[in-house]
């Protein structure tokens, strides 16, 4: 199959994908049809790798004003509604849900999700739903589950062996919470107790690291220094980091080096940070969001994610990336020329790094046949018109079609 005129990631000229077997056979300009060989025609639009969501909560997904809507849009009352939404949950209210909010991400050239699934819930409903799911839906969408432990791992009971069940009934990743836990002791004891698990498993790490406004929320050099230790190194992520942004500028100087010789990731949520960080603060009010733009200019991994899909904690989301990246560009200061042609990387390569893709990633002769067709010739143009994805192949099949919407002027 060839799919022909198209600007690859940006490029000033046009390329045609051929695909054989699932995989990219060969890109480049001009390509020749082979006899018998089907053709669809692209029409000049931009191709890029699939989008990837790097941080969302799919069991928590689509239940905002299910019993009640959270009327101040604080984290606190948004764990008050949960509380009462989860009295509801069920294998297949999970499954019900989860399938929806794929097919919304499928919609919008998604094809893989990296999803933090709650343990703390002594029957792990939400974990066992996820499982299934995760293998049901692989053909059209890669999941990959974080054991997230809510509540904490020491201060929930029994939080360490729910961790465990979680990591044998096969997450692909060890989660924490180090700035829930009751004490500094328990934050620390919490992440080693992650990482170890990680290491012995062979699993990635992917921590809810210090998402708090207070600047002595210090889990990350602790989750850096570990990730350093054990060897683990880019298997390691830290999510959030909102605390990073409070820190002085004297002790991030010295964390940077950390940071740097640990090689782990970063992923910021721009949407729900902005929504639910500075909410003590009178002003001048904290923008929430880790140091993105620092960390990206030491050559330190960082990629954006939803976090919340219409759920407690944030009543907006339809599956769309776009959103994430737009507002991460303004809040971390990123509006320069080659910031926005290239910002598409927070949502597709960067987070490809994080989820640890490696070869199965990536517009290659070679590689897995996944792109996505958008409607425009450059990244700049796709984000500025909000431009749809008209077009999702996965394994050289298309999953998913829009057509872009047409207005006509009449003056
Ligand atoms: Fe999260």
């Amino acid at each position: 199959m060839l799919f022909r005129n198209a600007y690859i990631e940006n490029a000033k000229e046009l390329a045609d994908l051929r695909v054989e077997n699932g995989r990219f056979a060969a890109i480049a300009p001009s390509l020749a049809p082979q006899p018998g060989e089907e053709v669809i025609d692209l029409g000049g639009k931009l191709v890029l790798p699939p989008f990837i969501e790097s941080h969302v909560h799919l069991d928590t997904c689509l239940t905002a004003g299910d019993p009640v809507w959270n009327m101040s849009g604080t984290l606190f009352e948004g764990i008050e509604c949960w509380s009462k939404r989860k009295d509801k949950l069920s294998r297949q209210d999970v499954r019900e849900r989860v399938q929806r909010c794929v097919r919304l991400y499928a919609a919008n050239g998604v094809q893989f999700i990296r999803t933090h699934v709650d343990v703390t819930d002594p029957k792990l409903t939400a974990m066992r739903a996820l499982i299934e799911l995760r293998e049901e839906l692989r053909d059209v969408m890669e999941i990959q589950i974080v054991a997230f432990p809510q509540e904490g791992i020491l201060s929930y009971p029994n939080g360490k062996q729910l961790m465990i069940d979680a990591v044998n009934m096969g997450a692909d990743a060890v989660g924490a919470i180090p700035h829930f836990e009751f004490t500094r002791e328990y934050s620390v004891e919490s992440l080693n107790f992650a990482l170890e698990l990680a290491a012995k498993h062979d699993k990635l790490v992917d921590v809810h690291c210090d998402e708090i406004d207070d600047e002595a929320s210090r889990g990350l050099e602790t989750v850096a220094a570990r990730a350093l230790e054990l060897g683990l190194y880019d298997k390691v992520t830290a999510s959030h980091t909102t605390a990073m942004h409070s820190y002085n500028n004297a002790y991030v100087l010295r964390l940077m080096r950390l940071l740097k010789m640990s090689r782990i990731n970063f992923v910021a949520n721009p949407l729900v940070n902005t929504h639910l960080q500075g909410r003590m603060d009178t002003y001048p009010k904290r923008r929430g969001v880790t140091r993105v733009k620092e960390l990206t200019a030491e050559g330190i991994n960082v990629s954006f994610g939803h976090d919340d899909i219409f759920d407690p904690w944030y009543p907006m989301g339809n599956g769309s990336l776009r959103d994430v990246v737009f507002v991460g560009l303004n809040v971390c200061q990123m509006m320069g020329y080659e910031d926005i042609m290239n910002s598409y990387r927070f949502i597709s390569t960067n987070a490809a790094k994080t989820l640890h893709l490696c070869d199965r990633y990536g517009i290659a002769a070679g590689r897995p046949a996944n792109f996505i067709v958008l409607d425009a010739q450059n990244y700049y143009d796709a984000l500025n018109k909000n431009a749809p994805v008209l077009r999702s192949v996965r394994a050289g099949r298309t999953i998913a079609e829009t057509k872009p919407a047409q207005t006509e002027i009449r003056f």
